[in-house]
């Protein structure tokens, strides 16, 4: 049988759902054909007369699947760092936002930047992305909040893929913060992004998913079940930023329409929990944004492992609560803030993502995904998590190539 390339010499972490632990294999070989793997495992159960003109010697190197960042806020006008100095001399981020900062003060920003302008900011942090092993990044709007904008966002974030080797998912985020022409009419505002924004986002085909901000500074769990309803009616599973900063019970509405994912959850209470055990709804958690507001609540992470709840973690990479654009540092986080494992850690970033994106055809190393890796130079598959801007990653690899 010829494919057309084989990592050999290679220790792998499969993600596989069917090993243990991250699916551990001494000396393995990844075969690819056409950009999809063939076969993923111990050199010595390959399938029979497997050969390839092709074959890569990775020296003892581990190999993972590539990182998969399953929540990022990536392309955005302008930046936040003099809101960052008001925080450093005791402002809170909600009283910026309340402020008419936050949000709004990159919606402004955005709004001003085109098309171009958007992929050209956004190009460096993808770069660093990339740089630590991502082969698929999400990218949400919620910067433009007028159907042009957000379009233009999305556009923009479709884009990127013609500019590297990466997979990009798309998340319209139009319920994000109340833009300026709808101040004190909420729910006018939703009731335009539900009427006319998500039905034209839908009928061109620019997102994947669409998500809220379901928060006393972004919009009430009413609001956000008329942009559910209006996405299903659509064809579009959900997702939601649920229980960062207080408890509306989100994620039990996010439940309710089979959301793919609740996202932030540190306010999440043991209902909730059940709520979305019992749908199979993904935990993302995003240990960048935790820090870097300060928030000192964790998310329930105790009662989300005993309700079987599947555990992403991701950068939630943005210019407000997580400026931050190394999946590496996100994974040291969730384990020293979180308290998640490294096994915990490294699935948030390949299984887990994959599952919180709907996604069953990346995340681990096995017949039939896409043959996304991660080349690393460790000694163990810890070390992607303990150390902290190291840079350990010898090759990436993104649909065979
Ligand atoms: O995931 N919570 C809402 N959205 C982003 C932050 C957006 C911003 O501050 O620009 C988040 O934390
Ligand atoms: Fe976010």
């Amino acid at each position: 049988m010829l494919c057309d390339c084989i990592w050999r010499n290679a220790r792998l972490a499969t993600l596989s759902p069917n090993q243990s632990g991250l699916g551990e294999v001494d000396n393995g070989i990844v075969a690819c054909k056409d950009g999809v793997i063939l076969f993923a495992g111990p050199a010595a159960d390959a399938p029979p007369g497997i050969d390839t003109p092709e074959s890569i010697d990775c020296e003892g190197r581990w190999i993972t699947p590539g990182l998969i960042d399953c929540h990022t806020h990536l392309v955005y006008g302008g930046d936040r760092a003099h809101e960052f100095e008001l925080r450093l001399a005791g402002a809170s981020y909600e009283a910026i936002a309340r402020a008419g900062g936050g949000i709004v003060s990159t919606m402004s920003a955005t709004r001003a930047a085109s098309e171009t302008d958007l992929v050209e900011a956004a190009l460096p942090r993808l770069d660093a992305l990339l740089s630590e092993g991502v082969t698929t990044v999400e990218i949400k709007s919620g910067y433009g909040l007028a159907l042009e904008h957000e379009a233009k966002q999305l556009r923009a974030a479709r884009e990127l893929a013609q500019h590297r080797q990466v997979t990009v998912v798309t998340t319209f985020l139009g319920a994000h913060a109340l833009p300026p022409e709808f101040a004190d009419n909420p729910d006018g505002y939703i009731a335009e992004v539900c009427q006319t924004t998500i039905p034209a986002i839908a009928a061109a085909g620019l997102a994947d998913a669409v998500d809220a901000f379901c928060e006393g500074i972004g919009f009430s769990r009413e609001q956000t079940r008329r942009v559910f309803q209006a996405a299903s009616a659509h064809g579009l599973p959900v997702k939601l930023h649920a229980e960062q900063l207080s408890n509306l019970h989100g994620a039990s509405l996010a439940a309710e329409f089979g959301a793919l994912s609740a996202d932030h959850l540190e306010y999440l209470d043991a209902d909730g929990v059940a709520a979305m055990g019992k749908a199979g709804v993904t935990a993302v958690l995003l240990p960048g944004a935790f820090y870097f507001t300060r928030e000192t609540k964790l998310p329930p992470i105790d009662l989300l492992r005993s309700a079987g709840v599947p555990i992403a973690v991701a950068t939630d990479c943005n210019p407000g609560s997580a400026p931050l654009t190394s999946p590496l540092l996100a994974m040291n986080m969730g384990a020293t803030l979180f308290r998640l494992t490294v096994e915990e850690c490294i699935a948030g970033f390949t299984r887990q993502a994959a599952r919180a994106l709907g996604r069953s055809d990346i995340g681990t190393l096995e017949a039939g995904k896409a043959c996304d890796l991660a080349i690393w130079d460790i000694e163990r598959p810890a070390e992607l998590v303990y150390r902290m801007g190291f840079k350990p990653l010898h090759a990436r690899i993104w649909r065979g190539h």
